[in-house]
């Protein structure tokens, strides 16, 4: 029988964005500063206090969601705008605004699917005690995602905790606000990445108190890695680099442990997270029903050669000209991040490869065996706003269509996948390029600089979603 090829039954639909990347409104009815407001304003690139505005106008952009058609929506919720000071009393003008959000979504047939943390801890606690650097912010954190969890139960069933912990290592200087005496310590990173496995894991925990049949997991940023060659070495460097990189995060939300290759080398190199008695019981404990995956591109590695073996970390091309890549990450012995030679990237040096999704959900399926959702995917590239009001985005639709394709093949060969959220929904502040990089299915008429008029317009790759949705995939599928 030849059945026409479409997403499963049920497939969740529709996009993603994070409080700090649009709303806008940092200090406004009672909003106190986050970190990411703070940290966005030294990067040379526009900052967080606009945004895309959709603090103002959240009505026009679910219109527009609704429009497109979509089923869900992710998006996060500010810490402090919630909680100004981080805990204590509870700003009733910021959180009526998530009721609002929310009851708008609802009645526009959109389920609404929060990240509870997306990098945006409250300065308060920042200046209190060094935010996530402190065991502190763990209590902090449940503190705040239990009012939330309380407030939204019988409204909200799936449910992201933290967006990233992988790239808050990683780039763990940008992600948090860390006091300039710690710049130098690299177990910092992952002192701080242990704080937040034990807040994920109490959130994880607070979910299934309260939420009747609800669903939680976090949202991890991912990326397949490939050895450069089938070199003996080239293999040992991929699979120590899966090790560190990937399975450190995915082994505690799933099997409540860290991967004890990865950890026995963070202790050789003094790296090593001070794991307190009783923490890996609520990190057993706090179990994911799900893993929400961001994915962007694929990595490639090599092992680190004699004459240049050292802790190296990553910096973003922060000047949209392929080739300008600050730096690939290294760990001495272990790994050294290369560019793919087969595989090109975008503007920013970032690796285009849709098959990497193929790759990722059967690895990470076989591995674990949890249904995925795609909570971000997506292309950053220079968009053109032209003089009739249109955005010829091609380039976005040829690459969504290809991820499209490889998450099909996936459930195709029995990987359960239920749902497609890519990033973004409107044009967001790119939390390394500013306005100048854009993702999003609507445009956002503002330049990095230039505030302009913020007004909303669709993208070609708007009505191209529009058709892939109504048709559950097929209109690309077949
Ligand atoms: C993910 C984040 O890492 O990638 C988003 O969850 C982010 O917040 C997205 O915007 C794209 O990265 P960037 O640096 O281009 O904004």
């Amino acid at each position: 029988m030849n059945r026409k090829k479409e997403m499963p039954a049920n497939f969740l639909w529709g996009a993603a964005t994070s409080a700090f990347q649009v709303e806008g409104a940092a200090l406004e009815d009672g909003k106190k500063l986050s970190q990411m407001d703070v940290l966005n304003k030294n990067t040379g690139f526009s900052d967080a206090s606009i945004a895309s505005d959709s603090y103002h106008r959240y009505k026009e952009d679910i219109k527009l969601m609704k429009e497109c058609g979509f089923t869900a929506h992710r998006f996060s919720i500010a810490w402090s705008r919630v909680f100004p000071n981080g805990t204590g009393e509870v700003n009733l003008k910021g959180i009526e605004f998530y009721d609002n959000f929310i009851d708008e979504l609802i009645k526009n047939g959109i389920e609404p699917i929060p990240t509870i943390y997306h990098y945006d801890m409250p300065m308060a606690l920042v200046e209190k005690y060094d935010g996530w650097v402190s065991r502190q912010s763990v209590e902090d954190f449940v503190y705040y995602a239990e009012f939330i969890i309380k407030r939204y139960k019988d409204k909200i069933k799936n449910w992201i905790t933290i967006n990233e912990q992988s790239i808050i290592v990683e780039f763990w200087k940008k992600k948090n606000y860390v006091p300039e005496k710690y710049h130098n310590n690299h177990q910092i990173k992952y002192q701080i990445n242990h704080h937040m496995n034990l807040a994920h894991a109490k959130a994880c925990q607070l979910v299934h108190k309260y939420v009747e049949n609800g669903k939680v997991g976090a949202a991890i940023g991912y990326s397949p890695i490939y050895a450069l060659d089938s070199s003996p070495k080239n293999m040992l460097a991929m699979l120590n680099a899966e090790n560190l990189k990937n399975h450190f995060f995915l082994d505690i939300y799933f099997k409540g442990s860290y991967p004890v290759g990865a950890m026995k080398y963070l202790e050789e190199q003094n790296l090593a997270p001070i794991i307190e008695e009783g923490d890996m019981d609520i990190i057993k404990a706090g179990y994911s029903d799900f893993l929400g995956v961001n994915y962007y591109a694929s990595k490639c590695v090599k092992f680190p050669s004699p004459d240049n073996n050292y802790l190296r970390e990553a910096k973003s091309n922060l000047e949209g000209k392929k080739g300008a890549m600050g730096a690939y990450e290294m760990m001495p012995d272990f790994y050294e991040y290369i560019k793919n030679p087969n595989a090109e990237t975008n503007d920013w040096d970032w690796t285009i490869d849709p098959s990497g999704m193929e790759y990722l959900l059967r690895d990470i399926y076989q591995r674990y065996n949890i249904p995925i959702i795609i909570t971000e995917n997506g292309l950053g590239a220079y968009d053109k706003l032209e003089d009739d009001e249109t955005v010829h985005d091609d380039y976005r639709i040829d690459y969504w269509t290809k991820h499209l394709k490889s998450i099909h093949r996936a459930i195709e060969l029995g990987v359960e996948v239920f749902g497609f959220l890519p990033w973004s929904f409107v044009d967001v502040l790119s939390t390394s390029n500013g306005y100048n990089k854009r993702y999003g299915l609507v445009y956002v008429n503002r330049g990095d600089k230039e505030i302009k008029d913020l007004r909303r317009i669709k993208k070609d790759s708007f009505y191209w979603y529009k058709k892939v949705i109504e048709s559950n995939g097929a209109s690309i599928l077949n």
